[in-house]
């Protein structure tokens, strides 16, 4: 078994730990955080090991009530590989942590490119990722445009990819964050900071990004324009993306008439925290004009990077191709809807 450390555990951590626990081939070593609230209480509740990241105040959570196994260096010095879900910038700092145990690290899409060896993407460079001692599963947001921009590079040649990205302006949670009552060009100059992210997953790829931030905190959405090398029907892409197992049709019969439906439709499913790890792409959206391909696609922000976590960590170790370990992920988790 795999022993996985989770540095991090707030909406990216707990999900990957989550997910991990349900792997065949790996185990929660441990989580680590700084304080003692109720993400520590449901951490001891699952039953993960849990360890204070700041020595000053591990104290706390003995006056809390809550029972560590020790401090972070402990968990990084026993762990196979670590998870790092601090938010960004921390990850940075929490490099030559990792690199004093030796051990492995995957980083989140808010640390910048160059905190590791490899962006990833499993369906786009999962081999570049093996053997890497320090990797960054890239954000939401490049991680549901690489999944998209795969089969369309395999299957027809992309000329020019251009994608208007509306983001939500906070996650659930997150009380502090806007706008409120506003529609932000986010940055206003051009390019937005994705297509420089989608570059770090395909290098050569021509893609202009502009993004949005609006009152949701749902999920994000991509009106997504690609002129294509060779045009193929509508009909061709909806089979080739429907053929994706992290690639979700939301077709007309389902009424899933936005982000709040698709949203209802993984609580429905039974999916952990309502989470729709998939792509949710609408087919009826999906057009060709000329050699220019139209549609629409909605991005979980809070969970479409866990499958590619645990990915990552059985590239990082070597343990699995590309396919193999997506199948396998993708089981353990339930995916497909
Ligand atoms: N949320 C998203 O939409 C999303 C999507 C894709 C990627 N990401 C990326 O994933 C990373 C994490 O984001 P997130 O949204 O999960 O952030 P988050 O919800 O704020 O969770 C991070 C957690 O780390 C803990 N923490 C803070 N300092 C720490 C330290 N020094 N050591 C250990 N734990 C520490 C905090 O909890 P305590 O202080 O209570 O321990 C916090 O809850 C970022 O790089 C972000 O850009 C986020």
């Amino acid at each position: 078994m795999i022993r996985v450390a989770v540095n991090g555990y707030g909406t990216i951590g707990k999900r990957v730990a989550d997910a991990v626990a349900e792997q065949p081939d790996m185990e929660v070593a441990g989580v680590a955080k700084t304080r003692p609230n109720y993400e520590a209480r449901a951490a001891v509740d699952r039953g993960f090991p849990l360890y204070a990241a700041v020595e000053e105040r591990a104290p706390r959570f003995e006056e809390a009530g809550i029972d560590i196994a020790g401090m972070v260096d402990d968990l990084v010095a026993e762990a196979d590989v670590v998870v790092d879900a601090c938010p960004s910038g921390i990850g940075a700092e929490n490099r030559s942590l990792y690199e004093t145990y030796d051990t492995p690290a995957i980083y989140q899409g808010g640390e910048d490119a160059d905190v590791a060896d490899v962006s990833f993407n499993a369906r786009s460079n999962f081999e570049e990722a093996q053997g890497a001692d320090h990797v960054r599963v890239v954000s939401c947001n490049t991680t549901g445009l690489s999944r998209l921009l795969a089969p369309l590079l395999e299957s027809y040649g992309v000329e020019k990819a251009r994608i208007t990205l509306v983001r939500r302006g906070g996650d659930p949670a997150q009380t502090g964050r806007g706008p409120i009552n506003d529609i932000l060009p986010n940055p206003v100059s051009l390019p937005s900071h994705h297509g420089p992210d989608v570059n770090t997953i395909f290098p050569d790829l021509d893609i202009d990004t502009l993004g949005l931030k609006v009152p949701a905190t749902l999920m994000h959405m991509h009106s997504v324009n690609v002129t294509l090398a060779d045009a193929p029907t509508a009909e061709a892409v909806t089979a080739l993306l429907a053929d994706e197992s992290r690639m979700f049709l939301a077709t007309p019969d389902l009424g899933v008439d936005g982000t709040a439906a698709a949203k209802e439709l993984a609580l429905d499913a039974g999916r952990p925290r309502g989470d729709l790890w998939e792509n949710c792409v609408w087919s009826e959206s999906i057009t060709v004009e000329d050699d220019d391909l139209y549609l629409f696609q909605a991005i979980h922000q809070e969970s479409d990077v866990v499958p590619e976590n645990v990915d990552a960590i059985r590239a990082i170790l070597g343990e699995a191709d590309a396919s193999s370990s997506m199948a396998t992920t993708d089981e353990a988790l339930g995916m497909g809807l």
